[in-house]
């Protein structure tokens, strides 16, 4: 719901001028650190404009300072099926309660940021928005939900949050200005300016036989100015299978070479280059259905929007050419079509190196998706340009997400327990390679888990290495398919819960990254076990234990 900034009508009501107040606090809940950079910007922007600002992640805010506040901005992700990132839980929680304050004279507005490919688009937002509602807070500005490609829309909000707060006093001619000051081009490369990075090497690390394919990347930083710390991510802009592009340009019975425009600027190429290069083609959205079901009054299509439940499972394993040979042909032309469609986002990896180890480089750890669905082998987008196209010499361009979410403690010495099975191991190779380079002293013990010893074991070598050399501690690994019966890594954590426990009260901090749905969740749920079998306490008291580790950011979690 794209909400246009109402610059005209705030100039028009200068005229009932009231005290405004000019301070204002910016909280953020943020996963993987696009909701943060954006509360850092528009804070930026703010003060410009002479506010007093405070941003804040939504963790370390006291809630029971809320009822002082007079200008509130909250800005959200949304996660899998619609949850709060892991530094919003607390918050969200407290403001759904029944402790949260009445909140009469409180101004508020939210940003939100999700994938409207999920089914509970910008879910955690909208509660936040309707909840500061019922509390007694006023909008000084509607929610705006951003899908992938936020910038645009979150430009907009923060104009028209400027706006809002200037109302009455003035300082609203200078908003639009202001705006445009924001986002004068970065001194570095950056999301919306990526650097071409050259590939130095490009390995697959299982071994033959396996059932899997994890590619190591080896990036070229020289040049760019670009820095990075242990737990930052990579982003990368991928490129579509060609293949691919070929299939559905010819489903859609246009000319390839027809020239189209790729963004608002009015850029053109030709269709064939945009569908590889600047457009989303393999993941449906439920607008995009919506669109589609418009243009074509297909009936059939028409049902299956009205009910979700049916557009969840058909947009599951199913990308635009199955959408077009299932319901076309659209009868647009080649630029309405292209109107359709999502920009191609970038994709985040967990960096796998450090940058004192490895000075100009950057290393990611990718794993190649295929699967069979509906007939058609599908292929991951950017794990499998990085596996079947992608060659030393050629450039991928990228930028630094940086996440504070994610971080080696500032305390060399303090003990750090990593639980990264799979590709969850990448940021785990950067902790070591850090903690090698500057000589920490903490102790450290990594969990790794995978299919097979044998051809599955990723960067085998370097960890017996750091075992060897006392710069890694402990190391437990799971080897889920070698023995009857599977073994996984908290099957591991559990068999040490003693030893486990005893880090934790010495102050170890906890990492865990991987798969989100069935690994990370399976984790916490062992942790809590361990705190309550260890520490003779309730599962309730456990849990409180986990949380407050949480909330010290001794409980730290790249999960996707
Ligand atoms: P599996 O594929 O044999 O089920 C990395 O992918 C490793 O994580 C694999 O060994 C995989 O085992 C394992 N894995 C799968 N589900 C898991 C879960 N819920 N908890 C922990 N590890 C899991």
């Amino acid at each position: 719901a794209a909400v246009s900034a109402p610059v005209a009508e705030s100039v028009q009501s200068v005229s009932v001028a009231q005290p405004v107040s000019k301070d204002v606090t910016i909280l953020y809940g943020s996963q993987t650190g696009n909701a943060q950079n954006l509360a850092g910007q528009t804070g930026k922007t703010l003060e410009a404009k002479g506010f007093n600002v405070k941003v804040a992640s939504m963790s370390e805010f006291k809630p029971n300072t809320l009822k002082k506040l007079e200008n509130l901005l909250i800005v959200v992700s949304t996660h899998g099926e619609g949850e709060p990132p892991d530094n919003a839980l607390s918050f969200h929680e407290f403001l759904h309660g029944k402790r949260a304050p009445k909140l009469e004279n409180l101004r508020f507005s939210v940003l939100s940021l999700g994938d409207s490919s999920y089914e509970f688009f910008c879910q955690t937002g909208k509660e936040f928005d309707q909840r500061l509602e019922e509390l007694g807070g006023t909008r000084l500005y509607p929610r705006v939900d951003c899908d992938l490609d936020f910038e645009e829309l979150a430009a907009e909000w923060t104009e028209g949050v400027l706006n809002g707060l200037s109302e009455g006093s003035g300082a609203q001619m200078e908003a639009a200005v202001a705006v445009e000051d924001a986002s004068a081009q970065p001194s570095t490369y950056s999301r919306t300016n990526p650097f071409k990075a050259e590939v130095l090497e490009n390995l697959n690390l299982n071994g033959r036989g396996s059932n899997k394919e994890t590619r190591h990347l080896e990036l070229s930083l020289e040049g760019s100015g670009l820095t990075f710390e242990p737990g930052d991510s990579l982003g990368v802009y991928p490129e579509n299978d060609p293949e691919l592009v070929d299939s559905l340009i010819s489903e859609l019975g246009f000319n390839p070479d027809e020239v189209v425009k790729v963004n608002k600027q009015g850029d053109v190429r030709s269709l064939r280059e945009a569908l590889i290069s600047n457009f989303e083609i393999t993941t449906l959205t439920k607008p995009l259905l919506e669109q589609v079901a418009k243009l074509t009054g297909n009936e059939e299509l028409h049902a299956l929007i009205s009910d979700s439940a049916k557009v969840k499972e058909y947009v599951y394993g199913r990308d635009l050419l199955d959408l077009i040979k299932d319901f076309g042909p659209l009868g647009v032309s080649v630029g309405d079509f292209v109107a359709l469609l999502r920009k191609l986002p970038a994709r985040l990896y967990s960096i796998a190196s450090s940058l004192e180890a490895n000075p100009d480089e950057v290393h990611l750890t990718i794993g190649a998706v295929r699967y069979d669905s509906h007939g058609r082998e599908r292929k991951g987008v950017c794990s499998i340009l990085c596996a079947e196209r992608l060659q030393p010499g050629d450039t991928l361009p990228v930028y630094i997400q940086h996440n504070q979410n994610f971080k080696l403690p500032s305390n060399p010495e303090t003990p750090i327990i990593m639980v990264g099975p799979g590709t969850g191991v990448a940021p785990f190779r950067s902790f070591m390679q850090e903690r090698e380079e500057v000589g920490a002293e903490g102790k450290s013990w990594m969990f790794f888990g995978d299919q097979h010893f044998v051809t599955d074991f990723l960067y085998q070598t370097e960890w017996q290495q750091w075992l060897k050399d006392g710069v890694l501690t402990k190391m437990d690994v799971a080897f889920s398919r070698d023995t009857a019966e599977k073994v996984y890594v908290q099957h591991r954590m559990k068999e040490h819960s003693k030893d486990l426990f005893e880090w934790l009260e010495e102050g170890a901090v906890v990492y865990i990254c991987g798969d989100e749905k069935h690994m990370a969740h399976d984790v916490h749920n062992t942790l809590i076990d361990i705190i309550e079998q260890e520490g003779n306490v309730s599962r309730e008291q456990a849990e409180q234990y986990l949380a407050d580790m949480q909330q010290q950011k001794r409980y730290q979690r790249d999960v996707y």
